[in-house]
């Protein structure tokens, strides 16, 4: 029986910190790619209270749609196109604190105000995913989700073969 993690703290840094040693522990214990970012994504939306968790993989030069937690997705986006494909064409890490101001922002859902998105490598330092996390609130993502985000995508890169 696999029971929800429990999350401690109030602040974003509190929840990060309580939850990351659990998914570490998750992971390691399962080395199935996709089994794995199913239960990111879960952890992620319900523990930090995220609108829309999910990865877009790279097939055949798009990203597309992969395990998601929230509302429906558009399911492809092309290179440089959106928030993930910008992220995937930079090769960096976006934060957006208001959609509406994002070039060419790909509007999955109308609820969504900010956003993230966090390229995923392999070794040879391509692109293989990007993890994009939404929500309803404006500004809702900072330095700190960087961080521990960025901390958890170095745990399941190694599982992209
Ligand atoms: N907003 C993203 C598209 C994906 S959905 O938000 C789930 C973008 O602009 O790339």
């Amino acid at each position: 029986m696999v029971e929800n993690f429990i999350i401690s703290g109030t602040s974003k840094e509190e929840k990060y910190t309580s939850l990351l040693p659990q998914l570490k522990a998750l992971i390691q214990g399962e080395a199935d790619l996709i089994a794995n970012l199913g239960n990111v994504c879960s952890a992620i939306k319900y523990g930090m209270c995220f609108y829309w968790v999910g990865f877009y993989l790279v097939k055949q030069n798009e990203l597309v749609l992969g395990p998601f937690q929230g509302s429906l997705a558009c399911t492809r986006i092309a290179y440089g196109n959106g928030v993930c494909g910008s992220a995937w064409q930079k090769k960096e890490t976006i934060i957006v604190d208001d959609v509406d101001t994002f070039p060419g922002h790909i509007a999955c859902s109308t609820a969504s105000k900010s956003e993230i998105v966090l390229p995923l490598f392999n070794k040879a330092g391509e692109v293989i995913a990007v993890l994009d996390i939404d929500d309803d609130q404006y500004a809702r993502f900072d330095l700190t989700d960087k961080k521990y985000l960025t901390e958890l995508i170095a745990l399941l890169e190694p599982l992209f073969t």
